[in-house]
């Protein structure tokens, strides 16, 4: 297939899209879905879904890109771009952002970094802007659900308190990160509130879909679905920085050598990543690799970006 120029427009994609279904239904390895929260190991890793959303809103996809999945770690991109647009910098006196090559809830570096976790991604940096968004606001994911339904357009979109539970009933290596920065003064909300939050934020289901509409902001240069500005053009610069450099963990350097794309993966299997200026994508498989990545969603999201010869490089 030839490469596609930059800027055509929505319909240019769907051979490109039906190719990369076809290539990932015929390939045997999908990875394991997460079995640390018991609900989300009941995903089946067969399933795929692909959308691209156009900075207009313009939405199309393939396979199972309209069927709700647990967002999970996405989330965390929204909490990040709402506090930035209310706080600005000094969310930066809190958390890091250089990668951390380590796993997603890794405690090791936070002792030696005084408490300070390294970027907003891994858990520990998510539960310091989760605690921000709260005192900022009071409902830290009452305001993520409400900008979640407003850019994606879903009214529907919500929690599933079953999956905030089992993650509940398992949190115990969260509770662990929350508690040691807290001990730093580096958390202020109570720590059962907080954690509460954060894994009522994990759950919430979305389809491909509705994170590739709600992280149009991010291809749109900071500017919300509805004309109105939630970022600077400097600082949705800076968001998408911090995906390509942290966003897929201790695989970032793979991911940005495959994909070079900013994206932001989460272990219910969906990863979504910007082509600044162009469009967004989500994708969806629940089998992950070892680093809790989808092991489809990075190869379709590879595919996509060879075959178009869209990147940020
Ligand atoms: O904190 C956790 O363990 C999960 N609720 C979110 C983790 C996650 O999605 C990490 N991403 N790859």
């Amino acid at each position: 297939m030839s490469r596609l120029a930059p800027h055509r427009s929505a319909p240019d994609f769907r051979p490109v899209l039906d190719r990369i279904a076809a290539e990932i239904d015929a390939t045997p390895e999908r990875g394991r879905p997460a079995d640390y929260i018991p609900l989300l190991a009941e995903a089946d890793p067969r399933r795929f879904g692909m959308a691209v959303a156009e900075p207009d809103g313009t939405v199309y996809g393939v396979g199972d890109w309209r069927r709700p999945f647990s967002a999970q770690s996405i989330t965390k991109v929204f909490t990040l771009a709402l506090v930035l647009s209310m706080d600005g910098e000094r969310l930066w006196r809190r958390v890091g952002r250089e990668p951390s090559g380590n796993p997603f809830n890794s405690l090791v570096q936070l002792e030696y970094e005084n408490g300070v976790p390294r970027n907003p991604f891994i858990n520990a940096g998510a539960l310091v802007v989760t605690d921000r968004l709260q005192e900022l606001t009071g409902d830290a994911v009452g305001r993520l659900r409400e900008f979640m339904r407003a850019e994606s357009g879903n009214a529907g979109l919500d929690f599933d308190p079953k999956v905030a539970a089992s993650e509940t009933a398992h949190g115990d290596r969260n509770a662990a990160l929350a508690h040691f920065m807290a001990s730093y003064g580096n958390i202020t909300t109570p720590i059962p509130q907080l954690l509460d939050a954060y894994f009522r934020q994990c759950s919430i289901e979305a389809s491909c879909a509705d994170l590739a509409l709600a992280a149009g902001f991010l291809a749109r240069h900071g500017t919300r679905a509805d004309g109105s500005a939630l970022l600077s053009r400097s600082q949705a610069k800076q968001v998408n920085a911090v995906m390509l450099t942290c966003g897929t963990y201790d695989a970032a350097g793979d991911f940005a050598y495959r994909v070079g794309l900013p994206g932001k993966s989460g272990v219910g299997g969906g990863i979504i990543a910007v082509v600044p200026g162009h469009c967004t994508l989500c994708v969806w498989s629940p089998g992950l690799d070892r680093r809790g990545n989808s092991v489809a969603g990075v190869t379709a999201l590879d595919r996509f970006t060879t075959l178009t010869g869209l990147s940020v490089f």
